[in-house]
């Protein structure tokens, strides 16, 4: 066991590091504030290659490691969460699910446009009264030979408006409850595609989050994914690999705040010297080294299994949970060692705290995290 990054990892890292500097920093507060989507912003990402690491070269995409898209995810979410759960949500929920259940077809059509930055996706689960309960879908998708009927609503969609395709989670049966579900490719161009209201966020204000109505949309069978029936096992195993990817948003939101009261600490001065210096703030710093770096392990263990193939569901659950809530906790913490400074938006830590929120929130509560974790350690 060694815990060096490569040549090759280093690069994507520093890549990443330059890009948010560089790209992402400028501005962030203003998008913050003005709820505003970083489209342009999104466009570069695609063309440096960061919408589609893991997609393999065939298709348009970067064909890296999972260990690569951590490191760049917890790179770009120290600047500018609302990117990074774009990004994210690009990566591996909407990509991944289809270059590893898609047909050539799809992939042809689909993944390639949205691993080359060319369009953004989106995967909606969702909905009004089936959010943790995900099994409890009331979006159907009515079988009529050739094509499907899709009705229904799906709610915090993130990328709802910027996304061009959208991978929807529909009950096709309800009598086979969990085993009547598909996952459908459906464009927003579409006939009967409706875009909903954009919600007014505490954070990740830069996100695109909508409902999205179905009325009467006609989805060609040949956009289903996988067999009929495979919608539920589908979502969860996207799920899986999409919660190493917010783990490390919550790893990035952890480790920008770090970042910033550890500068802030050498530079403020209280008491005749400079606060590091006084235990209180030491310890507190002391404090959050300790667990951003148990949360980066937990997070590149889970995408080290995810790159061996082997079963990385359990990890998966625990770097996101314990990811999220060391996010919570730092940025806090992060505010406190400000002090008044960390109460305006000039000094970034309320933006981070208030981005660490939705971490513990999206792609499974922790409370579902720890549904999946306890049931994997009591089988
Ligand atoms: N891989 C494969 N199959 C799986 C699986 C996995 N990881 N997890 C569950 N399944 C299968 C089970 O084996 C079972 O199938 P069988 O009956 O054939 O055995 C079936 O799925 C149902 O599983 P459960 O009985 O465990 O289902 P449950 O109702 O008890 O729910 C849950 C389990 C973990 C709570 C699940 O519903 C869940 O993960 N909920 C949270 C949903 C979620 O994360 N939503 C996020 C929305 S997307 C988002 O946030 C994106 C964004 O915008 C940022």
């Amino acid at each position: 066991m060694h815990f060096e990054l490569s040549e090759e990892h280093l690069a994507v890292q520093q890549a990443a590091r330059d890009f948010a500097q560089t790209e992402l920093l400028p501005g962030v507060i203003e998008r913050d504030t003005k709820q505003e989507f970083p489209a342009e912003q999104i466009k570069k990402m695609g063309e440096l290659g960061f919408m589609g690491m893991m997609v393999s070269p065939q298709y348009g995409g970067g064909g890296m490691d999972a260990i690569s898209y951590v490191l760049a995810m917890e790179e770009i979410s120290k600047i500018d969460a609302s990117a990074s759960v774009c990004m994210s949500v690009n990566n591996s929920l909407v990509c991944w699910g289809i270059e590893e259940y898609g047909n050539e077809a799809q992939k042809q059509t689909y993944l390639v446009p949205l691993a080359t930055g060319q369009a953004i996706g989106a995967f909606l689960l969702s909905e009004p009264e089936a959010g943790s309960d995900a099994t409890s879908q009331r979006t159907t998708a009515i079988d009529m030979g050739d094509h499907y009927i899709l009705n229904g609503t799906k709610n915090w969609i993130t990328n709802g408006n910027s996304a061009s395709y959208y991978l929807v989670i529909a009950q096709t049966d309800i009598e086979k409850k969990h085993k009547g579900i598909n996952a459908f490719i459906v464009e927003k161009s579409w006939e009967g595609v409706v875009v909903g209201k954009k919600e007014d966020k505490l954070g990740i204000r830069g996100s695109d989050t909508h409902s999205i109505m179905f009325q009467d949309v006609k989805v060609p069978k040949e956009n289903r994914i996988g067999e009929d029936g495979f919608g539920f096992t589908f979502a969860m195993k996207v799920l899986s690999g999409g919660r190493i990817g917010i783990a490390a948003q919550a790893l990035g939101i952890a480790s920008g705040a770090y970042e910033l009261s550890l500068k802030y600490s050498k530079e403020r001065k209280a008491f005749g010297k400079e606060i590091m210096h006084h235990q209180a703030i030491a310890f507190k710093l002391a404090d959050m080294a300790t667990e951003i770096e148990a949360a980066r392990l937990l997070c590149l263990k889970s995408a080290w299994l995810k790159d061996q193939h082997l079963n990385y569901d359990r990890a998966s659950s625990m770097a996101k949970l314990f990811a999220s809530e060391v996010a919570m906790k730092t940025t806090v913490e992060a505010v406190q060692i400000h002090g008044g400074y960390g109460y305006v938006k000039e000094y970034h830590v309320e933006r981070l705290m208030r981005d660490a929120k939705i971490t513990q929130i999206y792609e499974g509560t922790s409370e579902v995290q720890r549904v999946v974790i306890s049931r994997d350690v009591l089988r």
